[in-house]
């Protein structure tokens, strides 16, 4: 394989030389005969980097190589390199030559085809084409002298004959930067030393039916790489060791330069296995997996039914999605040594009933689910099944994976156990092609605990294509480190498998996961009115204990305030005054009764004003206003205000409270906000229905 890596370097060299050389040559031809000048494009130039819609064009010898991917067969994607997609339709040979260039309307299917030594490749749809033709100008059409390019990336390396600064490496290195398609692997991955092999494509080699399939596949990636150039790594390619500070991954590949291998790898795996193609190429066109129907292979996958319910660990009774990353940039081997950790982590866990639960989700350009939490009660099934998850490839859009997972996985339907809490392990390979913050406020909101394995973070070198800094701290739970693992090494990731799975157990410390009771901001607004009287007020007090009690109580979790008003309001305790609730306890105790009027509305601007505005955007805002008589003053107003502003009121009325009031302070339904009993002495009756009131509500609120 080095032989080979080498002889292709030189080749490369030689040939950008030979290219120059020919440029150069060419350009003095021109300032002879300056009255057609034509100009000369390289092997790489894709159809859809040149802006004129129709253009006569001079290819360099050479282009007839894998690497310069052709789509579509007489009709190209704007996607293809266009000298070699001459070649292919006969126009020119590799000796190159001048060729025009048409420009069309995109197609909803390219075909590929084996045609003068060019496999080009299959494509469900592109949005531009092209046709190319013998390089003689059309009548009555002016031809442009130069070209336009939409990006300055590709006529940076073009000016003058194009060849200032290619042979440095650096812009070679550029070019294959831009697309992160595993194209040159396909090419160097070859093992034979000998020079006639050097551009064995698998594909060419067999022509049958199934490699259309194979085509389709690699072609996907392609097009997803087209839309985000440079984003996603792409570290597996010829010279970038040489580059990047000596790293682990050098350690298995001793040789400087040479690349992995397993992309080749996989697609001849895949190649091989036409059922798997066909659901890889369907999700790849509805954006969903077959998985998602509900299809389920444990029966397929073990006929022992007696076996496959286990108990579990009881300690670690947890909902657990893990996603997986499939993205290209892994390569076949990594992707193996993620699945081996996946596998023992669901043997560390012991997945069970009653015990840990671990559905995957592997994301790509899309996320599809494996298995959800009810397909595999066991860790040996779930072992076996990991083994055979093949790799979807794509770009790493863990955003969407975690819209995803947020929305599908943790739904009853899916085994979802409401009693356990929900977990989401993210594993990422260097860094995510799309962002990340939103979907993980959204999946925290509702109530996911989020943890990030990264596994070889970017090197200095690669920074600026992570296009959100910081990503882990900005979706994880909390940024203590207890919710993020980073592993330098795919190859030393097996030693974290204990101390993740000893994490996502720590059930106590799931304090992201979001529930009725650890996600409010509650503020008490008491009625200290005269007609309450001492005794009745105890009884008030007693009754906000006995409510705030039942919270789990934190400056993280759900947080207490109080307000008393007569005629004036008074902060008794703002949010984040205490912090556990055995000192809420006792400052609700110390309250001291005010005796006066009844400016309940005044006491809800109060409240609002001096309790909610300094309420944290992502808890909820409840209000329980306690009251025994008519207020003084309009409630309405205030009232309404408060709910515009989110502010969800219960109204607790006591004796001669105003039914009529109580349904204005309260939110929407009435029914289920407001609350009245005859006497102070009842009111007990309302501590656990006013509990279950607000968990009823918090639960039917859509998970986002
Ligand atoms: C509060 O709880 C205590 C203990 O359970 C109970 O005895 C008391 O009646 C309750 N009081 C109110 C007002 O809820």
């Amino acid at each position: 394989a080095l032989l080979t890596m080498k002889a292709t370097v030189i080749a490369t060299f030689f040939g950008v030389f030979l290219i120059c050389a020919y440029a150069a040559k060419e350009a003095t031809k021109k300032t002879k005969k300056a009255k057609l000048y034509v100009p000369q494009i390289d092997c790489d130039v894709k159809a859809g980097k040149i802006i004129n819609p129709e253009f006569i064009a001079k290819c360099p010898p050479g282009c007839q190589d894998v690497k310069y991917r052709v789509y579509g067969t007489d009709i190209y994607a704007s996607f293809s390199s266009v000298c070699n997609a001459a070649i292919h339709s006969g126009i020119i040979d590799n000796a190159g030559g001048k060729i025009l260039v048409q420009k069309v309307a995109g197609h909803s299917g390219y075909r590929g085809s084996f045609s003068n030594g060019v496999r080009s490749l299959s494509l469900p749809r592109w949005r531009e084409s092209f046709l190319v033709s013998e390089g003689k100008p059309r009548k009555g059409v002016t031809y442009p002298s130069t070209l336009e390019y939409s990006s300055s990336k590709s006529t940076a390396v073009k000016t003058g004959n194009g060849c200032v600064n290619v042979p440095t490496g650096d812009a070679v290195r550029k070019e294959y930067q831009t697309s992160p398609v595993p194209t040159p692997a396909t090419q160097m991955a070859t093992t034979t030393p000998t020079p006639t092999t050097t551009t064995t494509d698998p594909s060419t080699t067999t022509p049958k039916p199934t490699t259309t399939h194979a085509t389709t596949k690699t072609t996907t990636v392609a097009a997803a790489a087209k839309t985000r150039p440079g984003l996603h790594r792409v570290r597996d390619i010829a010279f970038r060791g040489s580059s990047t500070p000596a790293s682990n991954r050098n350690i298995l590949r001793p040789s400087t330069g040479i690349q992995r291998q397993e992309p080749v790898a996989a697609f001849r795996r895949a190649a091989g296995s036409p059922a798997h193609l066909a659901m890889e190429t369907d999700s790849w066109r509805s954006g969903l997996s077959i998985f998602d129907t509900g299809f389920s292979s444990k029966e397929d996958l073990n006929p022992k039914p007696l076996e496959s319910i286990s108990q579990g660990n009881p300690n670690c009774k947890v909902d657990l999605s893990f996603l997986m990353d499939g993205s290209w940039s892994i390569g076949k081997r990594r992707f193996q040594l993620q699945k081996q950790f996946l596998s023992n982590v669901a043997q560390a866990l012991g997945i069970g009933s009653a015990g840990p639960l671990m559905g995957i989700v592997q994301y790509g350009d899309d996320p599809s689910t494996e298995f959800n939490l009810k397909t595999y009660a066991n860790s040996k099934d779930l072992r076996n099944a990991i083994e055979k998850i093949p790799q979807k490839g794509g770009l790493s859009n863990v955003g969407k994976a975690l819209s995803f997972v947020n929305k599908n996985f943790f739904s009853d339907a899916n085994g979802n156990r409401g009693g356990a809490p929900n977990v989401v392990v993210v594993m990422v390979d260097g860094w995510p092609t799309d962002r990340v913050e939103e979907a993980s406020r959204l999946a925290r909101e509702s109530g996911i605990n989020i943890f990030f394995v990264t596994i070889e973070a970017a090197a200095e070198s690669e920074k600026q294509n992570v296009i959100e800094p910081n990503f882990v701290d900005k979706a994880v739970c909390r940024t203590n480190g207890f919710y993020s693992i980073n592993v330098p090494s795919w190859f030393s990731l097996h030693k974290v498998v204990q101390p993740l799975v000893k994490r996502v157990c720590d059930t106590d410390r799931l304090v992201c996961s979001k529930t009725c009771l650890n996600s409010a901001d509650i503020g008490f607004v008491i009625d200290g009115s005269s007609s309450v009287g001492t005794g009745n007020f105890r009884t008030v007090l007693q009754f906000v204990a006995n409510i705030s009690k039942e919270f789990e109580i934190s400056d993280t979790d759900t947080r207490i305030g109080a307000v008393q008003y007569t005629y004036e309001q008074r902060l008794e305790f703002s949010f984040d005054k205490y912090s556990t609730k055995q000192d809420v306890l006792s400052a609700i105790k110390r309250i001291s009764y005010w005796s006066g009027g009844t400016s309940t509305g005044a006491a809800i601007s109060y409240a609002s004003e001096q309790l909610f505005s300094k309420s944290k955007p992502n808890k909820r805002k409840i209000m329980i206003l306690i009251t025994d008589g008519r207020s003084y003053d309009d409630v309405r107003v205030p009232a309404m205000a408060a709910h515009r502003n989110g502010v969800i009121a219960y109204s607790v009325g006591v004796a001669w409270a105003a039914q009529d009031e109580l349904e204005a302070i309260a939110t929407d339904p009435d029914k289920d906000h407001s609350f009245f009993v005859d006497e102070f002495d009842n009111l007990y009756r309302f501590v656990n229905q006013l509990i279950q009131n607000i968990c009823t509500e918090f639960n039917s609120q859509p998970r986002n």
